[in-house]
């Protein structure tokens, strides 16, 4: 039984916000920024401090992984140390790598180990196991590695890493991140140009923080639209301090939470704001939200502000399937916000939140309308009627094991007429660890 799955369900009935909310809070370090922080610094040589890392489950779970092959990772105060071993200078894992319900964790993780000469096997929670891995592990077979899988190419797996990797070409099917960054880091320590083409950009953390680590990382438009990002290997990572801004997909279910529920007005301190992550704010703008940035600035290589999020009224949006990558965490929380909104709403080219931490399309269909809104699906599409106000509630959600539907369903509650039933609020932990207190300090009342 992986880790995650021994934390035991935590259910709980969420009613209507008691008063506006209102305050000044910073959200916990990017998930997706914590995780490369960790993986980088122990590929890299030398010594990195780490300000503001996400101490929840999922980056755990990369800690941990990061330390089996054979980095020294410590928390020192409030920051975190590690000690890196090298590119190529890995230990070989002397147990399973339990990556429990982070997709990000076990996927990149297939990259670093595909091009290092050892046999490592690794596993996840009940989500996690169920997951496709075959995005990664086709393409990483290119460098040489061997993946045997479970059918389906589902976790657990073993990889046998290739003694001499050879560079990866790929063109990416579909929009992941998480694909291009396996390449990426399992070109470091092939020799020669890693390629990899990008048909629609995707958050760039890991070839913004490559070239923080010293690693010249090429980016090239290409015809017709998208970008080839390269890398040559075998490359050197040189330690490099590391501050991770607040994570703008955390962020969003306080921001979603003050915009419905009425009279709210919060800040939101250091929120980052990568362009490639910034898709929600824009559709919340078409609705009308009232969203302020202020002391916009650069801090450890990424853009952040403030954000000061005021509560009104919001009208449906249609948003474009290109903008997906930019926000694809954030549909649930969204499809809430539309829920209050006046008018229908189209949430466009989703069929990537099939294969999330849930069925994540289903699953927020099924939120909403437990919570007596109507909703349909038109092929990849999510379609919400607004209710111009609070949503009836009254319901219960099932929330699989995913950290960002317990958290939309929270949301919910806060602003629907009758309390909202969720069945776990356990996997909140994975990336938003403190979310009821710090909901509660703004007013909330959950749980009260
Ligand atoms: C992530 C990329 C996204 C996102 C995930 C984090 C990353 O996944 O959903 O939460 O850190 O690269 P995909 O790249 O598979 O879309």
């Amino acid at each position: 039984m992986s880790r995650t799955e021994q934390i035991k369900p935590a259910p709980l009935d969420v009613h209507a916000s008691p008063r506006p909310l209102s305050g000044d809070i910073a959200v916990p370090g990017d998930k997706s920024i914590s995780h490369r922080a960790l993986m980088f610094a122990g590929l890299a040589q030398g010594t990195t401090r780490i300000v503001g890392l996400l101490e929840g489950e999922d980056v755990l779970r990369t800690a941990d992984a990061m330390r089996a092959l054979g980095a020294d990772i410590r928390r020192e105060g409030r920051d975190w140390v590690v000690d890196g071993r090298g590119i190529g200078s890995l230990d070989e894992p002397a147990d399973v790598l339990d990556m429990g319900n982070s997709g990000t964790a076990a996927r990149l993780l297939c990259g670093i180990l595909a091009s290092h000469d050892m046999t490592a096997v690794m596993t996840g929670d009940g989500s996690l196991r169920k997951r496709p891995m075959r995005r990664v592990t086709g393409p990483l077979a290119e460098c040489g590695a061997t993946f045997l899988t479970r059918s389906g190419d589902r976790l657990p797996l073993a990889v046998r890493g290739a003694a001499q990797a050879r560079p990866i070409s790929y063109r990416l099917p579909v929009a992941s991140a998480q694909v291009k960054s396996a390449l990426l880091l399992a070109g470091l320590n092939a020799s020669g140009l890693t390629r990899i083409e990008e048909p629609v950009a995707t958050r760039d953390h890991t070839e913004n923080m490559l070239r923080h680590f010293g690693v010249p990382v090429d980016v090239t438009p290409l015809e017709g639209g998208g970008c080839a990002i390269s890398v040559q290997g075998p490359a050197r990572l040189a330690a490099r301090d590391v501050i991770v801004p607040g994570d703008p997909s955390s962020a969003a279910f306080p921001i979603a939470a003050a915009l419905l529920v009425p009279g709210s007005s919060i800040l939101l301190r250091g929120v980052g704001l990568n362009p490639l992550r910034t898709g929600l704010l824009q559709t919340l703008r078409e609705m009308g939200a009232d969203l302020r940035l202020e002391n916009e600035r650069v801090e450890g290589g990424e853009p952040v502000g403030d954000l000061r999020v005021t509560a009104g009224t919001l009208t449906a949006v249609d948003v474009p399937p290109e903008r997906a990558p930019s926000m694809i965490d954030e549909y649930p929380v969204l499809a809430v916000v539309c829920a209050a909104a006046n008018g229908r709403s189209r949430l466009r080219g989703l069929a990537e939140l099939r294969v999330k931490e849930s069925d994540r399309l289903s699953a927020t269909a099924a939120l909403l309308e437990a919570n007596g809104v109507s909703v349909t699906i038109e092929g990849d599409d999510l379609l919400v009627s607004g209710c111009g106000g609070p949503p009836p509630g009254g319901g219960s959600v099932a929330t699989h094991m995913d950290h960002r539907l317990a958290m939309s369903a929270v949301v919910m509650g806060l602003a629907a007429r009758q309390p909202v039933h969720v069945d776990d609020l356990g996997f909140v932990d994975t990336s938003f660890p403190g979310f009821v207190r710090l909901m509660n300090g703004l007013g909330a009342g959950i749980g009260a």
